[in-house]
């Protein structure tokens, strides 16, 4: 029988993923990374979720990839085997905003998975690290490449390189996190911004994900042109009339997420 590794369950137009093999501090091990790949796509895929949310435990969101797997490994086994590639870069494929809610500790593959997401809402309890130098090893799922478009070279360097630990604050001043809640608000937090989030015009939240995305992963001039399209593509929307005219009728406006 497979273990689950994750809890899935929805609350209105939100699906939330809860990481939870909480003896390895929620490791990330293939299978709790294919059950996650599995779960966002659901989601992705279900017309009545507009957010996701992925939390962990109050301990960690994630220890980061899973050593004890990794440790066996030959270079053939991750070349040929397309660690990473095989089942961590899924969440590339989700056009819906995905939500972190994390809680004490975000290291290594736990740090880029969060860093993977859309929106970070932390705690106050919540500390982020690249240590992967410390295992002679470096980060590898997005982080060398992630965390200095977050956060800026020296600061992103310094985290690599040392292994240092941002706690919320630090992180929250750097840009690697949205918001700090208390640790009691975590959830009821990241589920309200997410219901929020979730309960405005579903294709308008794509177009918004995609164009911010592109603003990473373009010069200026093409992410512009990308974003002029975008806007244009809104006058194709029912949901963006019914938007306007609510403002113009001083109503709330009632999106049917087209
Ligand atoms: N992989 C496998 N097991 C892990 C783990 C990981 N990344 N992190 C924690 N665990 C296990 C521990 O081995 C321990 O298991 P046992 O009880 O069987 O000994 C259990 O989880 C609890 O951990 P600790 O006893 O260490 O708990 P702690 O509170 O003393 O320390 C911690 C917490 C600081 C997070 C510490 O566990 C730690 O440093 N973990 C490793 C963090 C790390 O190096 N992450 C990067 C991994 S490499 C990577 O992610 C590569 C990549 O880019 C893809």
């Amino acid at each position: 029988m497979t273990e689950e590794l994750i809890r899935v369950h929805t609350r209105g137009r939100v699906g939330v993923i809860t990481l939870d093999r909480p003896r390895q501090l929620n490791a990330l091990n293939d299978a709790l990374m294919d059950q996650l790949g599995a779960a966002l796509l659901a989601f992705d895929a279900d017309a009545g979720i507009g957010a996701i949310v992925i939390a962990g435990s109050a301990k960690a969101f994630a220890a980061g990839a899973d050593i004890e797997a990794m440790a066996g490994w030959s270079f053939m086994d991750v070349y040929q085997g397309g660690f990473i590639t095989r089942n961590w870069e899924t969440i590339r494929r989700v056009r819906k905003p995905v939500l972190a809610a994390v809680a004490g500790y975000a290291m290594g593959g736990g740090c880029e998975l969060a860093l993977a997401c859309d929106v970070i809402v932390a705690a106050e309890s919540a500390k982020f690290a690249l240590p992967e130098v410390k295992l002679a090893m470096l980060p590898g799922a997005g982080g060398t490449q992630r965390l200095p478009r977050a956060i800026g070279k020296a600061k992103a360097m310094d985290m690599c390189l040392s292994g240092r630990m941002l706690d919320a604050g630090e992180a929250d001043r750097y840009g690697l996190v949205s918001r700090v809640v208390p640790d009691a608000e975590l959830m009821d937090s990241a589920l309200a911004l997410a219901e929020q989030i979730a309960a405005f015009s579903l294709p308008a939240l794509m177009a918004i994900k995609a164009a911010v995305n592109r603003a990473w992963e373009s010069p200026l001039s093409e992410g512009i042109l990308f974003e002029r399209h975008a806007l244009y593509e809104r006058f194709a929307s029912a949901d963006a009339h019914e938007g306007m005219h609510a403002f113009l009728g001083k109503r709330a406006p009632d999106f049917h997420h087209r």
